[in-house]
């Protein structure tokens, strides 16, 4: 084991971070993992370039797909053996699923669990935003990719955007906070939306977040050259807006780092996957809409929990099978090394 390695883990032990019969998921580099992104399904109404193939889609057929009570009985046995704290709702596009309010509430019924949050492309929120609000979630991502009608379409291959746009309306009188707007930052079609997104997070109190493109697509035609890089998108940013202050109190494991404007309107974040990798301080590992957990957006394999939830398996060979997940994560992406292999699985399938 390397000196960095026992130094991380090192630091652990300062503090008592366990409860009565939990032990926290930590990885052979010392990083603690409370935070599960939870796919309910691979469907979309979308078909963004960055992440779905435009046609002959390959969904999962529906019998593969967790059931809900499926879902909550790995959440609850995650969050009473292993710490986890929080959970985000994720596709395909999770609006598609039936019935997600239904979920919410049943999720958010687990004693334990902080925080309940959701990332959508926005198209049915329009019609969904009470009901979930209802429900009780009360934060939400939306992917919106630019303000432009035909860049929308050149981007998500629909045309959507005033539906999007209405969704984010019904999300902010719905009483949503925060509301996250995640852009995918790619080069020849995000410089032209940037001052618009900050003029937009100026009067409307949405926070932006631009992430920087990353190799997840089913088309497999990502290239470097096609990121637009954080500094780039400062560089632009600043030069019309002037500068961009830190926001206090950044949280290390946040993959964003958010900035504000000088006179404290407005608020902007990028996450910058590619050009600043944030793996180091990952607490993140997701759970695919069949059941699989990975441990990694990037990782070649997965573990299936699906079998052991369906075999009556008991809580505790399930939570064993996860930590070995953990234990087997890798410590970082290797976007930028020559021995990069993009997952077999498209984001779409993985959930974003
Ligand atoms: N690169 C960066 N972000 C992506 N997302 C989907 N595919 C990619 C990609 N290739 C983002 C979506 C959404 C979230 C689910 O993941 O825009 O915000
Ligand atoms: Fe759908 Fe989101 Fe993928 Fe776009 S990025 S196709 S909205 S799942």
């Amino acid at each position: 084991m390397t000196v960095t390695r026992l130094r991380t883990q090192a630091s652990l032990y300062l503090e008592d971070t366990t409860v009565a019969g939990m032990t926290p998921l930590i990885d052979q580099f010392g990083r603690v993992h409370d935070n599960l992104r939870v796919s309910v399904t691979d469907r979309c109404n979308l078909r963004c370039f960055y992440c779905m193939p435009l046609e002959n889609v390959q969904y999962l057929p529906r019998p593969e797909l967790l059931k809900f009570e499926e879902i909550c009985r790995f959440v609850e046995i995650m969050v009473r053996n292993c710490g986890v704290s929080k959970i985000r709702l994720t596709g395909g596009e999770p609006l598609v699923r039936q019935s997600l309010e239904s979920l919410i509430e049943k999720l958010l019924q687990i004693p334990g669990l902080d925080d309940l949050s959701l990332t959508t492309n926005g198209i049915l929120l329009n019609d969904q935003a009470d009901t979930l609000f209802a429900a009780g979630l009360r934060r939400l991502n939306i992917s919106l990719d630019t303000l432009d009608p035909q860049r929308f379409q050149q981007i998500a291959r629909r045309e959507a955007l005033d539906k999007v746009l209405a969704g984010i309306t019904a999300a902010q009188n719905a009483g949503f906070e925060p509301i996250k707007l995640n852009a995918v930052a790619i080069r020849g079609l995000t410089e032209h939306d940037l001052c618009a997104f900050a003029r937009m997070s100026r009067q409307t109190g949405v926070q932006v977040r631009f992430i920087e493109y990353m190799p997840l697509d089913a088309e497999r035609n990502w290239e470097r050259e096609k990121v637009l890089s954080e500094q780039e998108m400062m560089d632009i940013l600043q030069n019309e807006f002037g500068d961009l202050k830190p926001v206090p109190g950044n949280s290390e494991s946040s993959p964003a780092r958010d900035y504000q404007f000088a006179d404290g309107l407005g608020r902007i974040g990028f996450i910058s996957s590619v050009t600043r990798p944030f793996c180091a301080h990952c607490n993140r590992f997701r759970l695919t809409s069949d059941g699989k957990i990975r441990n990694c957006l990037f990782s070649q394999e997965e573990t299936d929990v699906r079998s052991l939830l369906r075999s009556g398996a008991e809580e505790t060979e399930i939570v064993a099978v996860v930590r070995q997940s953990i234990l087997n994560k890798a410590e970082g992406h290797e976007i930028n090394s020559a021995k990069f292999l993009q997952p077999l699985r498209p984001m779409h399938s993985i959930g974003g």
